[in-house]
């Protein structure tokens, strides 16, 4: 192979908050495993969210877009913060950076996958009989349909002077077919279970989901194993027992909401990674992507040196598996990450009152783990 082919191109946005220093920390370990391996990469920083409001006076501005657009994929922070809390809802950098990046590079397929070492199984809020063995579930949520994007989507005064405000639910077969695809390749690559879930007893949207889900997976790979569930038993299934799941795939609003609560049963935002694929291919014929950890800013620890970085690495490893193809350097980092936690090194969230490392530190001994 030309010595060209192996250099991967992505742009790095860090954001507010611990997004830096984590992102920092992440293309260390990314150069570690470069070095070893016997690739390269070339990135480029760009300001997103309240960095890019305070530089740009815009939370995506343009030469964020456009450094994006000449890239495979977008290693994504975080963004949001204090100081950016009293702009209008629409103005905040979570708001007006995610959503239209989503939709600008057409993100419909947001993987976000619930891990629980059992290691940490004494981090999570559910009972230790519950998760003694760890969590590992996969939220697969649609991303650019549904509430978020359907019109109208305004508000109006109405003649009795009485103020009413329009969101509306929509989704088309072929957005629905093509998020079923992504899950059912997901869960022939796990188990092979798959639940899809929506409100198909009220909603239209759902009765139209239940009904597309179960004619294509019938269609695409009929040896899958296919549930149905309403969201709100999901809900309650998933603290009551979350490993009767493998793969949960969903619309964008109950995608949004179940996947939170994913996140809390497993212990420890800062360990969460995420993948939000594209529906166009990058230079690399495969999915453009954006590849984010769950946690958000956490400003109260930014510049600390506190924040756990194993979020943002196991994003970047997303990175390599999805945009990049490189399942085997994934699932180095990936091992890593884990042989990390097993040889006992905790960042402060996930310590339990024991002994804590810090970002750097954290970084340097999922490097020595690289194996
Ligand atoms: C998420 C977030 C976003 C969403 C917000 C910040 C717009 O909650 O990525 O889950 O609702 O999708
Ligand atoms: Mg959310």
């Amino acid at each position: 192979m030309l010595r060209f082919m192996n250099t991967l191109c992505f742009a790095t946005l860090p954001g507010d908050g611990i997004g830096p220093e984590v992102v920092d920390v992440s293309l260390r370990v990314l150069k570690a495993l470069a070095d070893k391996r016997n690739f390269n990469f070339e990135t480029s920083y760009h300001d997103v969210g309240g960095i890019g409001i305070d530089n740009h006076e815009s939370a995506l501005p343009e030469s964020t877009l456009i450094a994006c657009r000449q890239s495979d994929a977008i290693l994504f922070g975080s963004v949001g913060g204090p100081k950016w809390e009293n702009l209008a809802p629409d103005k905040q950098p979570e708001r007006a950076a995610l959503l239209p990046l989503r939709r600008e590079f057409e993100l419909f397929a947001n993987l976000r996958p619930g891990t629980l070492y059992p290691e940490l199984s004494g981090i999570s809020p559910l009972r230790s009989d519950i998760v003694k063995r760890g969590i590992d579930v996969l939220c697969v949520r649609e991303l650019t349909g549904g509430i978020y994007f359907g019109k109208p989507k305004t508000r109006k005064i109405l003649a009795n002077k009485e103020t009413l405000a329009i969101d509306t639910m929509t989704y088309q077969t072929k957005e629905i077919e093509r998020i079923i695809e992504v899950a059912v390749q997901a869960a022939s690559l796990r188990s092979g279970r798959l639940c899809s879930v929506d409100k198909a007893n009220v909603l239209e949207t759902s009765i139209l989901w239940r009904q597309v889900v179960s004619e294509h997976v019938a269609r695409i790979d009929p040896s899958i194993e296919l549930s149905h569930m309403y969201v709100d038993n999901a809900a309650m299934q998933l603290v009551r027992d979350p490993n009767q799941f493998d793969v949960i795939v969903t619309e964008n609003m109950f995608g949004d909401i179940l996947s939170d609560e994913l996140a809390v049963i497993c212990g420890s935002l800062g360990m969460l990674a995420s993948a939000s694929l594209g529906a166009d291919r990058n230079s690399m014929g495969l999915p453009f992507g954006l590849y984010e950890p769950a946690g958000g800013t956490a400003p109260d620890i930014a510049g600390k040196d506190v924040a756990n970085p194993c979020a943002q690495i196991l994003s970047a490893a997303l990175m390599l598996r999805y945009s990049f193809g490189m399942e085997e350097e994934a699932e180095t980092i990936e091992s890593a990450v884990k042989q990390t936690i097993r040889a006992g090194f905790r960042t402060i969230d996930v310590a339990q009152g024991g002994k804590s490392i810090g970002t750097q530190e954290m970084g340097q001994a999922i490097i020595d783990h690289l194996g």
